[in-house]
């Protein structure tokens, strides 16, 4: 008893020692997977390079943004509302580098961005419903 708590915590420890893209794959497998690794309602399926080329062309802080708010079949936030930017985007990495491209986590600039599409997205929306 005492030994296997002992083998929790250390295992507890150690996750938390990881580095964000581990939480990326953590947080997708948890909140995004449901609907990513199958395809559900036409999200795009991890993996397939062919579906993503072009989003990831639209580049990392636009399509990290428009998914943290919500593009129309894709839940705000992944559907988890308590999710956070850091980890929403963390997820965004870990989906993106199984599917052909090469992004890394983004820096305090690179957050910046993307919380600037983030502004600039809520505004569209309010304008315009639906788009
Ligand atoms: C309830 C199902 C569902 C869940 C859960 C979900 N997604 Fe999606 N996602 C979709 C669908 C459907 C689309 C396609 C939207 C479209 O283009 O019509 C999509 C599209 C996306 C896109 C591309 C956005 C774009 O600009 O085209 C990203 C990035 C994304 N999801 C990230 C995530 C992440 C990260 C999570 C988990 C934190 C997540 N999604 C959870 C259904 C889901």
């Amino acid at each position: 008893m005492i030994r296997s708590r002992t083998l929790i915590t250390a295992a507890l420890l150690a996750l938390s020692a990881l580095p964000a893209w581990a939480d990326g794959a953590r947080t997708y497998q948890s909140t995004c997977a449901v609907c990513h690794s199958s395809g559900v309602a036409g999200a795009p399926k991890l993996g397939d390079r062919k579906i993503w080329a072009p989003l990831i062309e639209e580049g990392q802080a636009i399509l990290t943004a428009h998914g943290y708010v919500g593009v129309r079949g894709t839940p705000a936030k992944g559907g988890k509302p308590d999710l956070s930017i850091e980890d929403f985007a963390a997820a965004v990495v870990h989906m993106l580098n199984a599917s052909g491209g090469k992004w890394s986590q983004p820096d305090a600039k690179g957050f910046a961005a993307i919380r600037a599409e983030i502004v600039k997205r809520e505004k569209e929306l309010a304008a315009k419903p639906g788009k």
